[in-house]
């Protein structure tokens, strides 16, 4: 095998579209196996980047590289497999027919049967794409992806729209490749999948990485409790009891985030008693995400 030192380098790299900055300054190196989760709201900016790191996209400035070489070269092609956000395949070949060609594009891929195994692709490899439920095209997609054996795998939102047991079985078949040795770039909305699946998240906002940590790491970035509950208190009022930190509303439930949740509770079952549901926990990733993607900071 090659000498390569970095599976992925992007030093300073600038996207533009016209006067739209996709991507506004990322330095990022990855070196080694594992999941690496990239975390960010709409027009983040994650998609622009896994597009310039697959070659589809010309960079404006900086430098990208993957497996040491440029994205997009036969070479970097030849180590790197993709689900993009968009993915589809073509429905005139079964599955497995789709599998085979892809392990032709590759120098040592995986056998088929393996792949299809891997992915738990038996029950449905000979069938077209248009006949698959949407769990089993993410499925489909993935394989493609891991066929060729690359190193490098980019994963954009692959488990989007998918219901929560399907999305953990992919999650599992992630994690078992990871183990092998690969790495693994996904995006995702899903902060309960960032934070079960990745070995290192980076948030994403406005074309920036404001946060780049193990996910213990990133939940250490922002102290306090989470007191939830439901409650006719106005936002306000709550707002006026939770010591300076945020107040959310998520359904029926109202959420402080406080860093004195003795003083806030004692407050807040004065000021309302009637209040159901009570319970205090520490922040979880979604607590956090908020306040990391309106930041610049953190990382
Ligand atoms: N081909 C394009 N032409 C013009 N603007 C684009 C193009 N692709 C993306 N953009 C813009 O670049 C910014 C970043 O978009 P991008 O698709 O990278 O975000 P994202 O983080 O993947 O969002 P989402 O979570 O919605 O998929 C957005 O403002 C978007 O409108
Ligand atoms: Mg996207």
């Amino acid at each position: 095998m090659s000498q390569v030192t970095s599976r992925l380098l992007a030093k300073d790299l600038k996207k533009s579209y016209g006067k739209v900055n996709a991507i506004n300054g990322i330095d990022l190196h990855i070196d080694q196996a594992g999941v690496f989760a990239i975390l960010g709201q709409n027009g983040a900016g994650k998609t622009s980047f896994i597009r310039c790191a697959l070659g589809l996209e010309s960079v404006t400035s900086g430098s990208l590289e993957t497996m040491g070489n440029k994205p997009g070269s036969l070479s970097a092609k030849q180590q790197t497999g993709v689900i993009l956000q968009d993915s589809d395949l073509p429905d005139s070949l079964t599955i497995k027919e789709q599998i085979q060609l892809f392990a032709s594009y590759y120098p040592n891929p995986l056998s088929v049967d393996d792949t299809i195994a891997m992915c738990e692709l038996h029950s449905f490899a000979d069938k077209g794409y248009k006949k698959l439920s949407g769990g089993q095209k993410r499925r489909a997609q993935f394989a493609l992806a891991i066929v060729g054996d690359p190193q490098l795998i980019f994963l954009d939102e692959p488990t989007t729209g998918l219901d929560i047991d399907a999305r953990r079985r992919l999650w599992s078949i992630i994690r078992e490749f990871a183990n092998k040795g690969k790495t693994i770039v996904l995006t995702t909305h899903y902060l309960e999948e960032a934070d079960n699946l990745a070995d290192r998240i980076m948030v994403m906002n406005a074309g920036k990485i404001v946060a780049d940590s193990t996910p213990e790491d990133i939940h250490k970035l922002v102290k306090g409790s989470v007191v939830r509950c439901q409650t006719q208190l106005s936002i306000a009022q709550l707002q006026s009891l939770s010591g300076g930190g945020s107040v959310t509303v998520s359904g029926r439930f109202s959420e402080i985030h406080t860093e004195q949740v003795n003083n806030t509770l004692a407050q807040l079952l004065s000021l309302d008693p009637d209040l159901q549901d009570l319970t205090v926990s520490q922040p979880k990733l979604e607590d956090i995400f908020g306040q990391l993607s309106q930041t610049g900071g953190g990382a």
